[in-house]
């Protein structure tokens, strides 16, 4: 295959806060994805007054995060990729499982635990109405990264 010369992205981000679009039409939508700064393809969504920003794909195959429900677990909001159901929290990128306690007990006890930070996570300010996204740039290899090369890139992105 062809997927052997393809690495992440290096951040592709500046400092700068990039324009996503006018609050009022984000809250309206719901969510908005963006390539932002040419390199990274972001969603923002609005949930219960907070706006969050994260790329756009899931770490774990690449699925369309942006059509996923939030959906709380363990008190954490976390989108659920449509794809194969992952657990990604809003605020860090974690990825949450559920695990069992003791497969020998009955009936039996789960409970939440993280497997880390897997996806990025992306800042969002907001200035008199318009929204901003500044991207992440810790040089920490993400596992969502994966999915920001051109290989992945649709070009067919809401604006
Ligand atoms: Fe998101 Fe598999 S691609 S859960």
């Amino acid at each position: 295959t062809s997927s052997s010369s393809m690495s992440p992205p290096p951040s592709c981000s500046s400092p700068t806060a990039h324009f996503i679009g006018k609050k009022d039409d984000i809250v309206k939508a719901g969510r908005v994805t963006k390539l932002v700064n040419r390199c990274r393809d972001v969603l923002v969504l609005y949930h219960q007054g907070q706006l969050h920003a994260m790329d756009m794909r899931c770490y774990h195959a690449g699925g369309a995060l942006q059509h996923g429900d939030i959906e709380e677990f363990n008190g954490r909001l976390c989108i659920v990729c449509p794809w194969h159901k992952y657990k990604i929290t809003l605020e860090e990128g974690e990825g949450l499982y559920q695990a069992v306690d003791d497969p020998t007990t009955k009936p039996l006890r789960t409970y939440w635990r993280s497997k880390g930070i897997k996806q990025r996570i992306h800042k969002v300010t907001e200035v008199n109405g318009d929204v901003y996204v500044t991207l992440n740039d810790s040089s920490e290899a993400i596992e969502s990264d994966t999915y920001q090369t051109e290989r992945f890139r649709t070009g067919s992105l809401t604006t």
